[in-house]
Parts: C-alpha cells; structure tokens; sequence
C-alpha cells in the first residue's frame, strides 16, 4: 500500500513561549490537493515552513512518502516551496529564472534547456523565456514562479497563497492553471490559503485552522455542510449561530431555547451526543435555512416546522439573491439570502414569517473547546 505523501505526526510549534500551532495530526494523500485554511495568524505558514524544512517543530515530526524528514534540510526534502511573493531574479530572464534550481541541484548542462521548456508550455509561458520578469504581468509572473516550482519534478509542491497578490479575475484563471497544472503533473499540492472560496472549489480535502488549532479535516462538501466547531461553522459560508439550550427532546429532534419563550426544534449534535437537557449548545442555520413569507401566509408551527415572526431589518440586493436581515420579535436577528423574484420581494419594516424547517438546522456543543469566535460575527 501506498504511504501517504505527507504525515505530521504529533506537530507543533512555539515561538519564545507562544504556541502557534497546537499539537496536531495529519496525513496528506498521493496526488491530492490539500488546503491549509484560515484566517491571518493561525499558523498556517508556520505549517507549510516546518513540511518544507525551514522551521524545526518544538515536537513530532514530518514524514515525506513514509520517511522521517526531521535530518534532512530543505533542498533536500522531495518537496518544493512556492512562496507568497513570486521571489523571481530581476536580472535573469525567466527561462533562467526557471533553470536556476535545476543548476543549483547540479542537473547536467544537456538537460536543462529541454526541462526549462517544458515547464514554460506547461504554464502557458512557453514563448515568454528571453524576456525579464518587469516585462511580464503579476499572473505571468506567478505563473513563472509555479514553473520554477515544478521544474524539478518535486513530490509535493507546497504553496503559501500563491494567489493572493492577484486581482480577482486573474485570480479566477490562475485558480484554474493551478488546478489544470495539479492533474497534468499528478503531484500532490499542499495550498494555503485566507479564502474560502478558493479552497472549496480547488480542493480534494480542506484543514481548518483556528488560533493554531486544527479545527476540521474533511472535503469540501463536509466542511460546508456538516461543521463540526462553531468557528467552523461562522467561517465557512454564511452562518446564523445562536446561543441557545436544550430543553426537550423528542425522536432525533432537540428543542432549543433560543431567547425567553423562543423556541427552535432542531437536530441534534453531529456527533458526539446525543444532548442532555440542559446542556448550552450552538444551533447552526445557514444563511439559506431560514424562509420568508408574508404573515399572512405563514404555516402551522409543529415539530417539523418553526414559525417565527419578524421585521424586515435590511436588505441587501445581490443580482440572484437578496439577503434580508430579520429581526425576531425577541430581538434576535437572523440573515438570509433568498432568490431574488418577485413574490419574495420584501421591502424595510414589512412584518414576515420566518420559517425553519427542524432537519435544516442543527446543534453543535457550547464549551470550552468550541469557544464562539469573537471576531467573526455574522449578523
Ligand atoms: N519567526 C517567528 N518568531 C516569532 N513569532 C512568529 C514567527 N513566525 C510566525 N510567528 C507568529 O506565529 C503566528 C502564526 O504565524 P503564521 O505566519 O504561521 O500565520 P498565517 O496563518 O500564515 O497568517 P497569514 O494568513 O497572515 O499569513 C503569528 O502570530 C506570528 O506572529
Ligand atoms: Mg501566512
């Protein structure tokens, strides 16, 4: 069987005596493309610098196809950095720019012209190698960077945002190169990365960081649909999370207070329950789960089926969806984005109906290991 491409058995990091990456497990599959995801100072470089080698981690250790990397250095790790800032040689053209890791590796003389070549086709540069990099745009020059990257075959290529000086639509084409480029080399593709959306639509599987700690492992689908913390859940998409108790439960639905005399039925913990009445727990809607309707037109509430009333708040025209902010007769508000059409048009201080079907909306466990995200509020 095969070892995967990268393990981090036991990892973690200190600087002086912060630690900035928790002690943490990860194994990393043949030919997937992984993403590192969070927000600025989670740890994630520090990550990506101790899989490359250019950090030591305060404990565990790195394995690379099953081999322990703690002795080895850098350039000899079977891995390859691309960083945040391209980092290309002014003064050499870009087909040198490219052939100056194949040099510095002592690759015979005969054999570099052919591998620069290749590596400027492969990321659409193949005309481009007598120029100088101040000739070429942000995203060629990225793209430059990714040559010099893939040009020695590495089994890993790790990237720290390799997008992010881009703007947008150059973002989005590069987004596909790289995704193009990871199924024509079959490498594996370890990808940090602040955005979201950039790590769901590029990735076999994503790790959630948070304050240095691992958060989530999982694809993108169940990242997205199934958080399992309540940073998690607020990061990722557009999430209601309301505090709130257990205070009845009947077949696999939970009854949650969410303020006095407000009550949700919803599902139950994820995993790790069932909940006890009593418990604090975090009921999870996503900005899609709550419905408007006119007052008028507003359904029984029972076990299946929430009905609260509200005002129309704020409004926020988005092209195909319009989100409306609710708010709750208790005072709680709610955000939804609805499809934008003309019997859902809503207008400022309309009394609704907001209706949440129970098996749309879950629970996640309040405490101390899933602190509610200070500075992510959503509403
Ligand atoms: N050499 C260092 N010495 C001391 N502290 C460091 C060092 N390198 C990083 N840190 C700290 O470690 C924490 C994590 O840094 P890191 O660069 O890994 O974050 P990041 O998730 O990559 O953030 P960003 O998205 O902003 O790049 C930060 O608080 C940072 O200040
Ligand atoms: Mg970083």
């Amino acid at each position: 069987m095969n070892r995967p491409a990268v393990e981090a058995v036991n990892i973690s990091k200190s600087f002086e005596n912060l630690q900035v990456v928790k002690p943490l497990d990860l194994s990393i599959g043949s030919g997937e493309f992984f993403s590192l995801l969070g927000p600025s100072g989670c740890g994630k470089t520090t990550l990506l610098r101790m899989i490359a080698g250019f950090e030591t981690p305060t404990t565990g250790c790195v394995l690379v196809s099953g081999q322990d990397m703690t002795k080895v250095p850098p350039h000899k790790r079977p891995v390859n950095m691309v960083f945040q800032s391209y980092a290309l040689f002014p003064h050499l053209t870009i087909a040198e720019n490219v052939a100056f890791g194949l040099k510095a590796a002592g690759e015979a003389a005969g054999n570099i012209a052919g591998k620069v070549k290749e590596a400027l086709q492969l990321v659409h540069l193949g005309d481009y190698g007598e120029r100088y990099p101040s000739q070429l745009s942000g995203g060629q020059q990225q793209r430059v960077a990714l040559a010099r990257a893939v040009v020695k075959r590495p089994q890993v290529l790790l990237l720290d945002e390799p997008l992010s000086a881009l703007d947008l639509k150059i973002r989005h084409q590069m987004q596909e190169e790289l995704s193009r480029l990871q199924r024509e080399l079959g490498i594996t593709f370890i990808m940090v990365t602040h955005d979201q959306g950039e790590a769901l639509a590029l990735s076999t599987r994503v790790a959630v960081f948070y304050q240095g700690n691992l958060e989530q492992v999982g694809t993108p689908e169940e990242i997205y649909e199934q958080p399992k913390t309540a940073f998690v859940a607020s990061f990722i998409g557009q999430t209601n999370l309301l505090d709130g108790q257990v205070v009845d439960r009947q077949a696999s639905l939970i009854r949650v207070k969410i303020a006095d005399n407000v009550f949700l039925w919803v599902k139950d913990l994820l995993e790790g329950g069932p909940s006890k009445i009593g418990d604090p727990v975090y009921v999870v809607l996503r900005t899609q789960v709550p419905k408007v309707v006119p007052s008028a037109k507003a359904p029984a509430a029972d076990a299946n089926t929430n009905c609260l009333t509200a005002t129309i708040d704020q409004k926020s025209y988005q092209g195909h969806v319009t989100d409306y902010w609710l708010k709750l007769d208790c005072g709680i508000t709610l955000r939804t984005s609805v499809n934008t059409s003309a019997e859902s048009n809503f207008q400022l201080d309309d009394k609704v109906a907001v209706v949440i079907e129970a098996d749309s909306a879950y629970v996640l466990a309040d405490g101390a290991a899933h602190p509610r995200p200070k500075e992510l509020v959503v509403v």
